[in-house]
């Protein structure tokens, strides 16, 4: 095998050695497959292809310091599957089973896990479809779960550092009672030229308000929003985002170092009084948030006047990064170590 050069890895796609792949037919679920082929054979009528029955998930494995391989919140990323599973009419699949398939991809692969110090991890994409064949608007009867596993880079090249966003007034990601807080492909379909227009207008992404009102703060990109005020952590309470893992384990943390949560709706106007902002995701766990600009409303809401991010955000990324890469006590119970 080439060398690889794991600390200029990108967020791209590079082939491993094995997929783990699980069939849904006749109700049941099948046994495990490996596959060393990168692609699948389906049928063209498949509802994937023409009513979007897709789900997928994203979670990384780490080289610890120890040299171990710790996998991050495993049973999450399968209870979110589940719950995707159950928004988009799919079959469930069971958490013991999500476990095992990644803990295999993790293993066949293990010469693709970056080593300790890199920055860089083993990602892991899980996607469920409907493979059956149907014409009319209704769920297959056949599924498909597989799983790669690709290396992926460090998010921060250049070291920890803020950076702009953009609120887009002229899309929505999801509706107030759509899919929003579902990991389907249709959401990020629906992402792609907002996130486009962002990029080619030098912003790291969009930013999106609530469909209804364009009053309240969503998501930014593919990652929940969090702002810091008065030693407290205020995240939006919104039926159209998705559930961040990252997120949720943040919020964690942040009541550990003595501060005060808050899930509820933002306004866009209380932007004017965070004093840091931050998005936050499995590819970056956070980004911070430099300003964010609503050229639509001649507005702009700066964080960080210095491009550095603040102390709350480098405090808890430090903190969640630890966990990640065992150097600290996994207290909670979140990092599966793969043996
Ligand atoms: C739309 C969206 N929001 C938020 C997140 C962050 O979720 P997590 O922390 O589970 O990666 C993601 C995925 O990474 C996402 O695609």
């Amino acid at each position: 095998m080439k060398e690889i050069d794991w600390s200029n890895l990108s967020f791209g796609y590079m082939p491993t050695d094995y997929n783990v792949r699980c069939n849904y037919r006749d109700g049941a679920w099948g046994e495990l497959e490996v596959s060393s082929s990168e692609y699948i054979n389906m049928h063209m009528a498949a509802t994937c292809l023409h009513y979007g029955q897709e789900a997928f998930e994203g979670l990384k494995a780490f080289r610890g310091k120890d040299g171990k391989i710790r996998i991050f919140r495993l049973e999450e990323n399968a209870a979110r599957l589940q719950s995707t599973c159950r928004g988009i009419m799919m079959p469930e699949l069971p958490t013991d089973k999500f476990k095992e398939m990644m803990l295999k991809v993790v293993k066949l692969n293990e010469r693709f896990i970056p080593p300790y110090g890199t920055g860089a991890s083993l990602y892991l994409r899980p996607l469920l479809i409907g493979t059956g064949a149907q014409v009319g608007v209704r769920p297959a009867n056949e599924y498909l779960f597989v799983v790669f596993a690709t290396p992926v880079g460090p998010y921060f090249k250049g070291g920890f550092a803020a950076n702009p966003y953009v609120i887009t007034r002229k899309y929505d990601r999801a509706a107030p009672l759509g899919t929003g807080t579902f990991k389907v492909g249709g959401n990020y379909a629906a992402s792609l030229r907002a996130s486009m227009e962002a990029h080619e207008a030098g912003y790291s992404a969009e930013f999106y308000l609530d469909a209804k009102e364009k009053k309240y703060i969503d998501e930014c990109g593919a990652a929940n929003f969090f702002g810091i005020k008065n030693n407290t952590y205020i995240t939006p309470l919104s039926t159209s985002i998705l559930p961040s893992i990252t997120n949720k384990s943040l919020m964690k943390l942040a009541e550990d170092m003595g501060m005060k949560v808050e899930r509820r709706p933002i306004a866009e106007e209380e932007l004017e009084t965070f004093e840091e902002a931050g998005a936050c995701g499995t590819a970056a766990v956070i980004s911070p948030i430099q300003r964010i600009d609503d050229p639509e409303n001649n507005k702009s809401y700066v964080f960080s006047k210095d491009g550095k991010p603040g102390p709350v955000c480098e405090k808890l990324y430090n903190k969640l990064r630890a966990i990640q890469y065992g150097e600290e006590p996994d207290t909670y119970g979140w990092v599966t170590i793969v043996e």
